[in-house]
């Protein structure tokens, strides 16, 4: 990488951009996506807006069966039935609300698929209050972390050997170290862009620790700043004011379909990724967790979904 592209990639303005996006792109292997899914079972989550329907595009356009996880199954289905004519993959949609345990456990226990090939957490939220779950969480985490991590645990079984797991990070991460106290019980008043990327960093921590442990495929990856309807509704300022440089929401997406779907990515590695490439998970020293915090972090998100910390997700 030259000179101005270092520079520019530091600016974060100009790497998170469209523009980021474009240089990143000249770099991309062509034909890394020329891949035929027939036959493989994707499980999107949040796939009913923004990013997560250009996930569905990517991988039911190469010919996979994805199952289309949404909380809003009519608003799920008007995505399917615009999709439908376009894709060669079959699109299913399911119901299920990531931020209640009952609603996971209802989907699966209902889900009529053995084996599956790739599970994308790409559902997220950054609200604006505080708000407690059914099971007593603090809504930003369990929809962003604890909810899709019960949902890892109780596909374990069918998700196959070689499965590849994507948890859709963000670059607002960089910004908090793994704090489990903070990340489960935001401090007062409730901030949530610091709980967001508390989430965010969390994601980030537990695909290194479920890569090693187990023999899946997992990553976690940021997808720069796109335009989506989640930025202009959780953030409406800052989408006024980048929404002439933000990527599309294709481009935010490519990223993960590559992680889902490309022959490149199939050696992952826990690594954090953006523009189909590892990236350093810190920019600061202050944001590095200890070994202790990391252990703190696997045994209560365990805890908290009901996995075995030793013996579950080998
Ligand atoms: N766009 C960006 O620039 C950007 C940057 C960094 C990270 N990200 C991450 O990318 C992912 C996708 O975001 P987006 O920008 O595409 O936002 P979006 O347009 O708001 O889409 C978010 C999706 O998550 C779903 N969702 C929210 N709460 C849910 C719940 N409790 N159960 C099930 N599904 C739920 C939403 O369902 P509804 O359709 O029913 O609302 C929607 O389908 C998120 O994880 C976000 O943090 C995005």
């Amino acid at each position: 990488m030259g000179l101005l592209d270092r520079l520019l990639d530091k600016s974060i303005v100009f790497s998170f951009d469209r523009t980021g996006y474009r240089r990143h792109a000249k770099g991309f292997e062509p034909g890394d996506l020329d891949v035929d899914l027939a036959g493989r079972v994707c499980l999107v989550t949040g796939a009913s807006s923004g990013l997560g329907v250009e996930v569905v595009r990517g991988l039911a356009g190469r010919g996979a069966t994805v199952h289309m996880l949404c909380r809003n199954v009519e608003k799920g289905e008007r995505v399917r039935d615009a999709l439908v004519g376009e894709v060669r993959g079959p699109l299913v949609v399911d119901r299920v609300d990531l931020s209640d345990f009952a609603s996971i456990r209802r989907f699966v226990d209902a889900l009529d698929v053995a084996a599956i090939d790739v599970l994308v957490h790409n559902a997220g939220v950054l609200p604006a209050e505080r708000q407690t779950t059914p099971d007593g969480l603090e809504l930003t985490a369990a929809t962003n972390l604890v909810g899709p991590f019960l949902l890892s645990h109780l596909l374990w079984p069918r998700l196959k050997r070689d499965a590849r797991l994507v948890h859709v990070s963000s670059g607002g991460m960089y910004s908090e170290p793994l704090d489990v106290a903070k990340l489960l019980d935001p401090p007062a008043p409730f901030d949530g862009v610091r709980a967001y990327a508390q989430t965010k960093r969390a994601q980030v921590v537990l695909a290194e620790l479920l890569d090693a442990r187990s023999p899946l495929r997992v990553s976690s990856m940021h997808p720069g700043w796109a335009d989506t309807p989640g930025v202009e509704t959780s953030l409406p300022r800052f989408h006024t004011l980048t929404k002439p440089i933000l990527r599309t929401p294709a481009q935010g997406a490519d990223t993960i379909v590559w992680l889902a779907a490309s022959p490149a990515a199939a050696e992952p590695g826990g690594r954090f990724y953006f523009d189909r490439a590892p990236r350093e998970t810190h920019l600061s020293a202050k944001t590095r967790e200890r070994p202790e915090e990391r252990e703190r972090f696997w045994v209560t998100l365990c805890e908290l979904v009901g996995a075995d910390p030793e013996e579950d997700f080998r």
